[in-house]
C-alpha cells in the first residue's frame, strides 16, 4: 500500500491523540515546518485546542504525546508554547522510498470535474490573453486525472458575439473573385482589424454586420455557412498552438458558445417561469438583491437584448444547467482572468434561483491575473499591438535554442531544436504556473530562461545532471531503480528523502484550491534539495550500500521531477 498524503497522514495521528486526551473535534494542524531544526512537520493545533478547554497548552501537549501513534515513525517534542516538531525517522523514510509506489501519485477519489479553460474568441488569432487560462487550466486537468477524477475538459470558446456579424459581413462583402476570402482569412488577426475599422467608419456597414447577427442567430443558412467557414479556420489555428504549448487539448473538447443556441429560448422561459425576469429598457434582465450598485442601485444581469438577441451572460447560464445537470458535474472549475470575477459570481447567483444548477455541483471560478510587461504596463509588441501566441512561442524557442547551444552540451542541429522546443515551451510554461495565480504577472524572457532559480530550466537542468550521474557511473538506471535507500546519514539526505515524499500532498493542496504554483514551489524545493545533497554527499565516489543508497536517491529525485513536470504540462530532456 501506498503512504498516499504524508501531511494528512501525520495529522490524522494527532488529531486521534488530541481526542483520546480529551480534546474532541480539535484538528492536529499539521504543517511542513519553516526550518529543519524545528523537524520536518510541526503540529500547531494544540494551541487553540487548550484554550478551548481552558487548559494549559504545554501540558495538554504532554498528554497528547502520550497517546500519540507515531513509535517508529518520528521523534516528536514539544515546542514553545506548545506545539510539536515532528522528526521522521530515516528508517521509517528509506522504508517509505524503497515501495516505489510512494513516489507517483495515487488515485484519491472519483469527483466529475468539469474544468472551462482556454477559451479564446475565435474571432481573433489566440493572443498572450489566452495563454494564462489554457496553462493554467490544463495543469490542474492533469493533476486531476492523476488523483483519480473523472475530468470533462470544456473549451467554452467565443463564436457567437456580434463580432462575427462584423466579421462575417466583411467575408461576404469582399469582391468575390475566386479565392479571394481564402487569402483574406490567412491572417486572422489582419482580417478583423481592418473589418473592425469598416465597422467603425461604416454606419451602413455597422448596420448590416448587425443584422447578420441576428441571422446567423435564427440560422439562416447563407450567413451560418460563411460563419463556420469562419470558424473552422480560427479553430485550427488554435488546435496547432494546443499543440505546440503541449496541451491535452483536443477538438472534440470545444463546446462552443454557439452549441447552447438551442437552449436559450428554455433559459429565459425559466427564468420567466420563476418570476426571475424583468423588463428593464427594453431588455429582459434578471434583478438579484444582492448585487447592487455603489449608489445602491439595482445591477442587472441582462439576458436578452431589446432586438431579441442573447448575451454571454444567457450562454454561461446554459451551460451551468448543461454541465450540472447532464454532464453531472461535482465541481465545474473556470479559469478566466479577474476582470469576470463579477459575471462568474452574479451567474452561480442566477444559476442557483433558476435552479439551473444542481444540489451537488460546486460551482468555482478561478480567477487570475493580467500578463505584463517588465514595464508592469500590459504586455505588449514594441509597437503596441497585442502579441500573438505563435509569434512568442517562436521567440522562447529561438532564445532556448542559442542558449544550449552556447553550453556545448548538445551538438546536432536535431538535438539542439529538439531540447530548444522542451526548454523554451516549458520557460513560458513554467513562468506562469509558478507564479501565485491570482496576483499580476510579469513576463520577463531574461528571468524564465534562468538556469538558477525557481524556472523550468533549473528543474530540467537538476533531472538531466541526475542522467549525467548515471552516465558517468555507468550504471543503468533500471538496476539504480532496485537499488535499496539506506543509510541517510547526511542531513541533506534526510532532508532530500523527505521532500521526495511530499508529492502526492502537493498535488492534493494544488487541486483543491486551483493553485499549481503549489508544485512549482515544490519541485523547486526538491531540485534544491537535491542540489545541496549532490554537494555535500559523494555519490559515484562512494561505496557498497552507501553507494546504492545515494544512486537510488538520485532515482527516486528524477521520478519526482519528472513525474511533477509531467503534471504541469512540462517535458524533461537527458542533456541540455
Ligand atoms: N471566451 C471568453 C473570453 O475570451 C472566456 C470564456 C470563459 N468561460 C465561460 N464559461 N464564460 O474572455
Amino acid at each position: 500500500m501506498s503512504l498516499g498524503n504524508l501531511r494528512d497522514f501525520l495529522e490524522q495521528r494527532v488529531t486521534a491523540a488530541l481526542t483520546a486526551a480529551g480534546a474532541t473535534d480539535a484538528p492536529g494542524v499539521v504543517r511542513v515546518s519553516g526550518k529543519p531544526e524545528f523537524g520536518d512537520y510541526q503540529a500547531n493545533g494544540i494551541m487553540g485546542a487548550a484554550k478551548r478547554l481552558k487548559a494549559k497548552p504545554r501540558e495538554l501537549a504532554a498528554t497528547v504525546l502520550e497517546h500519540l501513534d507515531l513509535d517508529g515513525i518520528a521523534e516528536v517534542e514539544i515546542a514553545g508554547p506548545g506545539f510539536l516538531n515532528i522528526s521522521l525517522h530515516n528508517a521509517w523514510l528509506s522504508e517509505q522510498l524503497n515501495q516505489r509506489s510512494t513516489l507517483l501519485v495515487a488515485a484519491v477519489s472519483s469527483q466529475t470535474v468539469v474544468v472551462d479553460y482556454s477559451a479564446p474568441n475565435l474571432a481573433k488569432e489566440m493572443h498572450v490573453g489566452h495563454i494564462r487560462s489554457t496553462i493554467i487550466g490544463d495543469a490542474t486537468v492533469r493533476m486531476l486525472e492523476a488523483l483519480g477524477h473523472n475530468v470533462i475538459r470544456q473549451n467554452h470558446v467565443g463564436d457567437w458575439g456580434t463580432q462575427f456579424g462584423m466579421l462575417v459581413t466583411y467575408l461576404r462583402e469582399l469582391d468575390d473573385t475566386e479565392g479571394a476570402a481564402g487569402s483574406v482569412l490567412a491572417d486572422l488577426e489582419e482580417f478583423y482589424r481592418t473589418s473592425k475599422a469598416k465597422f467603425d467608419a461604416d454606419e451602413g456597414f455597422a448596420e448590416r454586420a448587425r443584422l447578420a447577427v441576428v441571422a446567423l442567430q435564427a440560422g439562416d443558412p447563407d450567413v451560418r455557412a460563411l460563419w463556420q467557414q469562419f470558424i473552422d479556420l480560427s479553430l485550427t489555428h488554435c488546435q496547432t498552438l494546443y499543440e505546440r504549448l503541449g496541451t491535452t487539448l483536443t477538438q472534440a473538447n470545444v463546446m462552443a458558445e454557439s452549441s447552447y443556441n438551442d437552449a436559450l429560448p428554455g433559459i429565459i422561459d425559466s427564468l420567466r417561469d420563476k418570476g426571475l425576469l424583468q423588463e428593464s429598457a427594453g431588455a429582459q434582465c434578471v434583478f438579484l438583491d444582492e448585487f447592487k450598485g455603489k449608489e445602491g442601485d439595482p445591477l442587472p444581469v441582462i439576458v436578452q437584448k431589446s432586438d431579441g438577441g442573447y448575451l454571454y451572460a444567457t450562454t454561461d447560464l446554459a451551460a451551468v444547467e448543461y454541465r450540472s445537470k447532464t454532464l453531472a458535474a461535482d465541481r465545474v472549475m473556470y479559469f478566466t482572468d479577474a476582470r469576470q470575477a463579477f459575471h462568474f459570481k452574479q451567474i452561480f447567483a442566477v444559476a442557483a434561483a433558476a435552479g439551473f444548477d444542481t444540489k451537488q455541483v460546486s460551482l468555482e471560478h478561478y480567477p487570475f491575473g493580467a500578463m505584463l510587461g517588465r514595464d508592469g504596463k500590459p504586455f505588449k509588441t514594441r509597437a503596441g499591438g497585442v502579441v500573438k501566441l505563435a509569434e512568442l512561442l517562436d521567440e522562447a524557442e529561438e532564445r532556448a535554442r542559442t542558449e544550449v547551444r552556447g553550453r556545448g552540451e548538445l551538438t546536432t542541429e536535431d538535438d539542439i531544436n529538439q531540447a530548444g522546443q522542451t526548454i523554451g515551451i516549458g520557460a513560458v510554461k513554467y513562468a506562469d504556473l509558478s507564479k501565485n495565480r491570482t496576483s499580476d504577472y510579469v513576463f520577463d524572457w531574461d528571468a524564465m530562461m534562468a538556469f538558477e532559480g525557481n524556472t523550468a530550466p533549473y528543474l530540467q537542468y537538476a533531472y538531466a545532471r541526475i542522467q549525467r550521474i548515471f552516465e558517468r557511473g555507468e550504471v543503468d538506471l533500471e538496476s539504480a531503480a532496485d537499488m535499496p535507500v539506506s543509510t541517510l546519514s547526511e542531513p541533506a539526505e534526510h532532508q532530500l528523502a523527505n521532500a521526495l515524499l511530499r508529492l502526492q500532498e502537493v498535488v492534493e493542496q494544488s487541486v483543491a484550491e486551483g493553485m499549481p504554483h503549489y508544485l512549482c514551489t515544490y519541485l523547486y524545493e526538491v531540485a534544491s534539495r537535491f542540489m545541496k545533497f549532490y554537494e555535500v554527499c559523494p555519490i559515484l565516489r562512494s561505496e557498497g550500500d552507501q553507494k546504492a543508497s545515494r544512486l537510488a536517491l538520485c532515482v527516486d529525485t528524477a521520478q519526482v521531477l519528472k513525474g511533477g513536470l509531467g503534471l504541469l504540462g512540462i517535458d524533461t530532456v537527458d542533456r541540455m
